[in-house]
């Protein structure tokens, strides 16, 4: 079990080349790929996370070509209406975080409703990043800094929530997953990830399993985290005596 405080953040990337491997549109690639985010939601809430991030469109895939722009935008639309009772049932809520004014309208009125219908779920926070760009949400965040008042790391992190629609604290966070075998971040949750674990998986997104959500937690277990000190904050080293132990002996 994860710690109910956890924060996990995938870049579900691989739909296009599933489907090519295959002969296939890409737009069967996404359809599968939203299957594979049903597993990862269901896998997420079995191993007690308390916030999954899902990146689903970046604020530079709005250069893809339009009918591929337009497959994806209904796909949210489908997803978020239909997904919204299963929230409900299971606890899950669902935010929405990017930019809303570049959306269909049909798309934000299903964000709306989805938030709307599942804000009372507490098991699971999940976080579907659309029109999102971490530079973009650094950018409106400083924008909402008041003149010559000090700002600290907390309170900018809540603008930064508070700019994303994320209406409260983001946590950092833990672990990051990118699926397909790209190393990189892609302007993905940039402030929120400056400790993250960072974890690339060579399985394309439409493949990825509930196991490979547990074998990736698996290997998070085993990472030390130091956060820039020579132990764990706890004084605990992954192996052998806490550091602590050995200087004082
Ligand atoms: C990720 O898969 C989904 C989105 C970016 C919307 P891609 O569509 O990027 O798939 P590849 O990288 O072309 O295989
Ligand atoms: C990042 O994937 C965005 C999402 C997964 C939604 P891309 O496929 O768009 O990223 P690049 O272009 O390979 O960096
Ligand atoms: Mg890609």
């Amino acid at each position: 079990m994860m710690q109910s405080t956890s924060h996990v953040a995938i870049i579900m990337d691989g739909n296009g080349r599933w489907a090519e491997a295959r002969g296939l549109p890409r737009a069967a690639g996404h359809r599968e790929g939203v299957a594979a985010v049903r597993r990862t939601v269901e896998a997420a809430l079995n191993h007690g996370i308390g916030t999954l991030t899902l990146y689903a469109f970046s604020s530079d895939n709005w250069e893809r070509p339009p009918r591929e722009v337009q497959w994806l935008m209904r796909l949210f639309r489908e997803y978020l209406r239909s997904e919204a009772n299963r929230a409900l049932a299971t606890g899950v809520r669902i935010s929405v975080i990017g930019r809303r004014d570049r959306l269909p309208p049909a798309v934000a009125s299903a964000i709306q409703e989805a938030e709307r219908r599942t804000i009372d779920g507490t098991r699971l926070h999940l976080r579907v990043a659309v029109d999102y760009s971490g530079r973009d949400a650094i950018l409106r965040a400083a924008q909402c800094v008041v003149p010559g008042g000090p700002v600290t790391r907390e309170q900018f992190g809540r603008l930064l929530a508070i700019a994303d629609h994320g209406a409260t604290r983001t946590p950092d966070v833990d672990l990051l997953i990118r699926t397909s075998g790209e190393q990189r971040l892609s302007d993905f949750l940039l402030w929120e990830s400056a400790y993250a674990e960072l974890l690339f998986l060579p399985v394309l997104w439409p493949d990825f399993a509930a196991s490979d959500l547990a074998a990736a937690l698996q290997q998070f277990q085993g990472r030390q985290r130091r956060f820039g000190r020579i132990s764990a904050p706890d004084g605990t080293t992954r192996r052998g005596a806490a550091v602590s132990d050995a200087v004082s002996s």
